[in-house]
């Protein structure tokens, strides 16, 4: 196991720690959360932990099921008590970017629903600003990919569209394209580059997340986990 997974191994099972019976939990996408699935599906197991989780993407939802884990649709769920999910970067002010794994626009509807929102980071994600190092990711319409780019060009970012490795373009669960918006030196603004994405026509939704995060958990590769303190705004 790489030293970054132990980080993430250790976020994830402390996520998974906080979880109690009866609780409505949304279940983040990813790597790290991959962790706290599996914590999850070991205290079923042993202690017959009962709880309902709302995946926010197939590959989730069929980890879930492999582990046996009880899952419920989000339109029943209502209200969830809390949302574990990973994150490609954190700023001092808890703002994300995610969409590593293209699951950020049900990653961000779910955290809408939860009423905390726990993120699970290793030491590498947690930046001074946003954007310096990881690019926006945006979800579009296959059919407004061209003018998006525009638009994002406009918006002072370098857009790539995300293709697999026979260079097909990656499809979202929405059967939509990703977008990895690269912004030169960092994000000034989060918060207004945010809603200028999402405004452009074609754009379902992006990778800035703000105003949701409530918990940090930075994994350490040692196995440690601390809880991260917001900076006064
Ligand atoms: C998926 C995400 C992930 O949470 C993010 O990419 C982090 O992934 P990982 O835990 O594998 O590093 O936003 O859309």
């Amino acid at each position: 196991m790489k030293q970054q997974d132990h980080a993430k191994r250790a976020a994830g099972e402390q996520a998974a720690s906080w979880v109690q019976n009866g609780m409505r939990i949304g279940l983040g996408t990813g790597s790290t959360v991959a962790y706290a699935l599996e914590a999850l599906g070991r205290r079923v197991r042993e202690e017959g932990l009962s709880f309902s989780g709302v995946p926010t993407s197939i590959a989730t939802e069929e980890i879930a099921r492999r582990l046996a884990l009880p899952l419920v649709a989000l339109a029943e769920a209502g209200r969830l008590d809390m949302a574990i999910d990973g994150a490609d970067e954190i700023d001092p002010h808890w703002r994300l970017i995610k969409g590593g794994g293209g699951a950020h626009t049900r990653e961000k509807i779910v955290a809408e629903q939860a009423a905390r929102f726990i993120v699970l980071v290793d030491e590498s994600k947690v930046v001074q600003r946003l954007g310096a190092a990881f690019p926006v990711p945006v979800e579009v319409a296959p059919f407004a990919a061209a003018p998006v780019m525009e638009a994002l060009r406009r918006l002072g970012a370098s857009p790539a569209l995300r293709t697999d490795e026979t260079g097909a373009p990656v499809c979202t669960d929405q059967a939509f394209y990703i977008l990895d918006a690269s912004f030169e030196g960092g994000i000034e603004d989060p918060e207004a580059l945010g809603p200028a994405i999402k405004n452009i026509p074609g754009v379902l939704d992006h990778g800035i997340f703000a105003g949701y995060t409530t918990d940090v958990l930075v994994g350490g590769e040692d196995g440690s986990v601390r809880t991260l303190k917001q900076s006064i705004l």
